[in-house]
């Protein structure tokens, strides 16, 4: 659980940093669409985490997180040569990859890291692949080359306007599909994974196409193996798990209201506890 190596992909706060961790059998299982769970230290709480690549050489898995709360600012305070305290997975079933013919992977924020290891298992099953990504400004934009690299098509949004189109990633997708439509030449499934408001606004979006739709939800855990249910969902009128039944979802059967409740249970706490840290100014 040794840190092999540390960059900062995103200077400005809240800051993106990538991770490669030493994580042998973690390495060997794992595959696109999975996530680890970790604690930094004894006393800190688990996170759960998508697992971004492996390195079969150096037996190792990276890990791209930004500095939103306690845990991962403490995370980003680690350097290369520290080790966490724990790490557990792969956890969470693999992404449901096969050939569709035509999918737009939309990724926003820090979910671009997320999309990463789907955009080349899909790539690799012979799909055409349409990309769109979306960040609040260029500097938080991240893989930009290594998605563009793979996509056939790609498109970039950012909020301000300072890079790419100025909008959001739901703008073009709303016009690939208007456009698609007209054609003749439908998309097969829309892969989403960002902030909660933007994968359901393409859910929203993408229902009025009648387009399949997967979303990847970063639910909050706590044990990360379907026992103490704190990362439940409402699915299609049932309560699932993310950790187990998850973490990839079909969009249009998710109550998005809940889950954005959900997650912001605990967001006066983090602030609280962040400036007792001192970790924010
Ligand atoms: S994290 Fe406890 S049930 Fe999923």
């Amino acid at each position: 659980m040794k840190i092999l190596d540390k960059k900062v992909l995103a200077e400005r706060e809240p800051r993106i940093v990538y991770l490669e961790v030493l994580a042998e059998e973690i390495c060997k299982a794992f595959k696109p669409g999975q996530f680890v769970i970790l604690m930094v230290s004894e006393v800190g709480e688990r996170i759960p985490l998508t697992i971004v690549d492996k390195n079969l050489k150096n037996q190792s898995i990276s890990l791209i997180f930004q500095e939103v709360g306690l845990t991962t600012k403490l995370l980003g305070r680690l350097n290369k040569g520290d080790g966490l305290y724990s790490l557990v997975g792969p956890l969470g079933n693999p992404a449901e990859i096969k050939n569709y013919g035509r999918v737009i992977l939309v990724g926003g924020g820090v979910g671009i890291a997320e999309i990463f290891p789907l955009a080349r298992a899909f790539k690799e099953e012979g799909n055409h692949l349409t990309t769109i990504l979306g960040a609040r400004n260029k500097d938080l934009l991240i893989l930009e080359e290594d998605l563009r690299k793979m996509s056939d098509e790609f498109y970039i949004t950012t909020d301000d306007g300072s890079y790419g189109r100025k909008g959001f990633t739901t703008d073009v997708l709303k016009e690939l599909l208007e456009s698609s439509e007209s054609q003749g030449d439908r998309y097969k499934l829309i892969y989403a994974v960002g902030p909660i408001p933007m994968m359901k606004k393409v859910s929203e979006i993408t229902q009025r196409f009648k387009i399949k739709t997967l979303v990847s939800l970063n639910a909050l855990m706590v044990d990360g193996t379907g026992m103490c249910g704190c990362c439940r969902v409402s699915v299609g009128g049932e309560i699932k798990f993310c950790c187990v039944d998850g973490p990839e979802f079909e969009a249009h059967l998710i109550d998005w209201t809940e889950l954005s409740l959900r997650n912001k249970i605990y967001e006066d706490k983090e602030k609280h506890i962040c400036k007792l840290y001192k970790l924010v100014t």
